[in-house]
């Protein structure tokens, strides 16, 4: 909760304002300081050439090179066209995705959970003007031959859309394999949590570009396309629209830290 109070309070967090670089920063530090105990705990900036937003990547690293990567974009834009001096709060899309990441690392950290494979948490940067940050990372460890074994996207985790679901599993640009992985995951470790599958019809999200690469990604999302979130983009995209509480996102943090620990075997 405090997370996405704090994200949203950055005028915007745009891939080339001033305030998408310090709020960059800021989860820089916040996911630093959760893991300053750690010597098998890295925190770096990934550069990026054509905008000044770096994203943020914390890996924790295993014994085996064969990685996991748990990741959602901290960029947010308001309008169509964007703009760097816009208010952009983005409180669900996607302050809420970046905070559910933040807990998964606080209770792996609080739990002194050590990683046989290696655990990477990605904060992309410019997801909002096409995928760019993490098109240029996926591009990356494609070329380096990085063993990514599974990828999860959190893109909007705290809109509770409706009563049929509490998540949805976009099935265009994901891995279908991985998908029913991700399903049994639900509904092993959160019994009464209701999901379902819908599609984006387009890659709507940071996925794609790991999809695009060869890499096994799932988008398990907050609702279905037509009962989301209709405040994204806008300076209405504020935790009021959640009750100014964080509990749909909650479950979500319950699956990603699921994921993580049955990929990690
Ligand atoms: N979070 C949104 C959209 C979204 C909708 C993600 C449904 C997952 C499921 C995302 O940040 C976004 O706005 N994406 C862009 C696409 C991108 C290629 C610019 C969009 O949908 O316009
Ligand atoms: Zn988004």
């Amino acid at each position: 909760l405090s997370m996405i109070q704090k994200l949203s309070t950055f005028n915007n967090r745009y891939y080339k304002s001033p305030t998408g670089v310090e709020s960059a920063k800021f989860i820089y530090e916040k996911w630093k300081s959760l893991t300053s105990m750690r010597n098998d705990a890295k925190i770096e900036y990934f550069n990026h050439s054509s905008w000044n937003q770096p994203s943020v990547i914390l890996t924790i690293q295993g014994a085996t090179p064969e990685t996991v990567v748990l990741g959602g974009h901290q960029d947010s834009i308001s309008g169509y066209f964007g703009g760097s001096s816009a208010r952009a709060p983005g409180a669900d899309d996607n302050a809420s995705g970046i905070a559910t990441i933040t807990e998964v690392i606080r209770v792996l950290m609080q739990n002194d959970y050590r990683p046989t494979k290696t655990i990477k948490f990605m904060a992309y940067a410019a997801e909002e003007v096409g995928l760019l940050g993490s098109k240029e990372i996926a591009t990356d460890y494609k070329k380096r031959s990085e063993p990514v074994i599974g990828v999860m996207q959190l893109d909007m985790t705290n809109f509770k859309g409706n009563d049929e679901f509490d998540i949805v599993m976009m099935t265009d640009y994901t891995n279908n394999e991985q998908n029913k992985f991700v399903g049994k995951l639900a509904d092993t470790y959160l019994g009464t949590l209701k999901w379902g599958y819908d599609r984006c019809g387009y890659g709507c999200s940071d996925h794609a570009s790991w999809h695009n690469q060869g890499y096994p990604a799932s988008i398990p999302f907050e609702a279905t396309m037509s009962d989301m979130n209709h405040n994204i983009h806008t300076n209405r995209d504020t935790l009021d629209v959640s009750n100014n509480t964080a509990s749909h996102a909650a479950k979500f943090a319950k699956l990603a830290l699921s994921f993580v620990i049955e990929l990690d075997r």
